[in-house]
């Protein structure tokens, strides 16, 4: 049997900067839940030192964040090639995709989606990511920011609406990441073997699937 090819998927920029990141977010959610509920969770070993904990990792999230956006937008000038979804991604990519993990996965059929460095993610991965990287983490570390120096930004934060509004934002929107972190680590355990797409993350290399055209519909 030949052996499999392999391509060059992620760039040590780009996994310096999703381990930097991962270990930070989960930090970041395991202090930011003993922050809003003491009395349940009680992890580390007081209030003040979950506070800052919880900043600790939002400095170091903010930092891999710009490394992220250098390197895209700077040295490899394809952030929006690679994450921005085409019209067709939109049009039919995203069914398709869907179709795989909610019910061609299941039959054994192959990832419509065959990644290359210059269109590594499916078009449900584009839109994902978009989403997260471009909304989400702006909008949490903006609220974050204001969260940690209230008095100095006091016009901002009552133009947002007050302290209480700001804090329930920050909270939903960690709520609206952590979802994502789930259903994230969830499907990147759905290649051939579960640590198929994680090793590339790793290393950079990833294997290329078979395409075993036993269903051209997929
Ligand atoms: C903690 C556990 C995590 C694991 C095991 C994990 C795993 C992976 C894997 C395997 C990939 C490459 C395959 C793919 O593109 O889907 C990836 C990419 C990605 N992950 Fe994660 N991830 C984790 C946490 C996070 C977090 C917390 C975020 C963001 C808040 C994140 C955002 C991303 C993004 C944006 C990409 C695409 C990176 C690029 O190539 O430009 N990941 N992740």
């Amino acid at each position: 049997m030949e052996p499999a090819r392999k391509v060059y998927l992620q760039p040590t920029p780009v996994r310096i900067w999703h381990w930097l990141n991962a270990f930070g977010i989960v930090t970041l959610i395991v202090t930011g839940a003993q922050i809003r509920f003491p009395e349940y969770i009680q992890l580390f070993s007081g209030y003040k030192s979950a506070i800052l904990l919880h900043n600790t990792a939002g400095l170091v999230v903010a930092v891999s964040f710009s490394l992220w956006f250098f390197y895209y937008g700077v040295v490899a000038r394809n952030m929006l090639k690679i994450y921005v979804p085409s019209k067709d991604d939109l049009r039919f990519g995203i069914g398709r995709q869907a179709k795989f993990y909610l019910l061609t996965y299941f039959l054994g059929w192959p990832n419509p989606h065959h990644p290359t460095p210059e269109n590594k993610f499916n078009p449900m991965q584009k839109s994902a990511y978009l989403a997260i990287m471009f909304v989400l983490m702006p909008l949490i570390a903006l609220t974050g920011i204001l969260l940690t120096n209230v008095s100095p930004l006091r016009e901002l934060v009552i133009l947002i609406g007050g302290l209480k509004i700001l804090v329930a934002a920050h909270f939903l929107l960690a709520c609206c990441l952590c979802a994502f972190l789930f259903t994230h680590v969830y499907l990147a355990t759905l290649g051939r073997t579960p640590l198929a797409y994680i090793k590339p993350m790793w290393t950079g290399w990833e294997e290329e699937e078979p395409d075993r055209h036993s269903h051209p519909a997929a």
